[in-house]
């Protein structure tokens, strides 16, 4: 299959995925987060992300990000946009600083909602996804990368993306070691130091084993696709 029918399919589905979005928009019930991986954090509702990298530790961080994504996209992403990208009904997110303040400031309209002369423009969630939700969804967002963060890499990734597709790849350790640096430079909007771009995410998938390339080569077009 040639990387333009993959990436055309993609794209079908993203549409599809849009289009059920746009219908489902207005009153929708909540959809419950399985937050029983991560850790607990009490019952009081904290100020600050007890998620984030540099409080939880590595793995807490990508679990509550993993966690996040999936809370975010059945909850939030109707109104505030797929993976965060605001189109302009609500808020774009990722520009809420990833300190204390920010974070206060998320909570607030997390828990709370958002009504004015008697209408409900955003719903309340706290009491019913529950504060774990609330931190987890806060570490998804805060971690998105910012506008355009993958243009400067975008000739070499798409170079990779290639080798990885073409199921011909002679050092996956070093193309691997690659990407993580790439994902380094990769910038969020909220000033978190980690983003979890697509560079990151592929890194991460990528093995030795030859079903690890076809994967990555998935995870880079779709992120490649988004930035053309
Ligand atoms: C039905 C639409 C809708 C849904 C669903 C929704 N929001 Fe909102 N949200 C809004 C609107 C509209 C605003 C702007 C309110 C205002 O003017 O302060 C907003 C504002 C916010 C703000 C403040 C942003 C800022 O820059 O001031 C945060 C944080 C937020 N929402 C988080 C979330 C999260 C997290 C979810 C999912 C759990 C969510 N929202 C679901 C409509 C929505």
């Amino acid at each position: 299959m040639s990387a333009n029918i993959i990436r055309g399919g993609i794209a079908a589905l993203f549409l599809l995925a849009t289009t059920s979005l746009v219908i489902a928009h207005g009153d929708v019930a909540p959809q419950p987060v399985n937050t029983d991986a991560l850790p607990e954090v009490g019952e009081e509702w904290l100020t600050e992300n007890p998620y984030r990298e540099a409080k939880a530790g590595h793995d807490t961080w990508l679990k509550a990000v993993e966690i996040g994504s999936s809370g975010f996209n059945q909850n939030c992403a109707r109104c505030h946009g797929l993976g965060a990208v605001s189109g302009g009904l609500a808020p774009d997110l990722r520009f809420l600083e990833a300190e204390e303040a920010g974070d206060e400031w998320f909570i607030e309209r997390f828990r709370h909602g958002y009504t004015q002369d008697g209408t409900t423009k955003m719903p309340a969630f706290g009491d019913i996804l529950g504060q774990k939700a609330a931190w987890a969804i806060r570490t998804y967002v805060e971690t998105r990368p910012e506008d355009g963060a993958l243009d400067a890499h975008a000739k070499r990734l798409h170079e990779i993306r290639d080798e990885l597709g073409s199921g011909k790849v002679a050092a996956a350790t070093e193309l691997k070691k690659e990407l993580e640096t790439i994902a380094t430079e990769v910038k969020t909007a909220s000033g978190a130091p980690i983003a979890d771009s697509v560079t990151y995410e592929a890194a991460r998938i990528l093995s030795d084993a030859p079903e690890s390339w076809k994967k990555a080569a998935e995870v880079l077009t779709v992120g490649l696709s988004a930035t053309e």
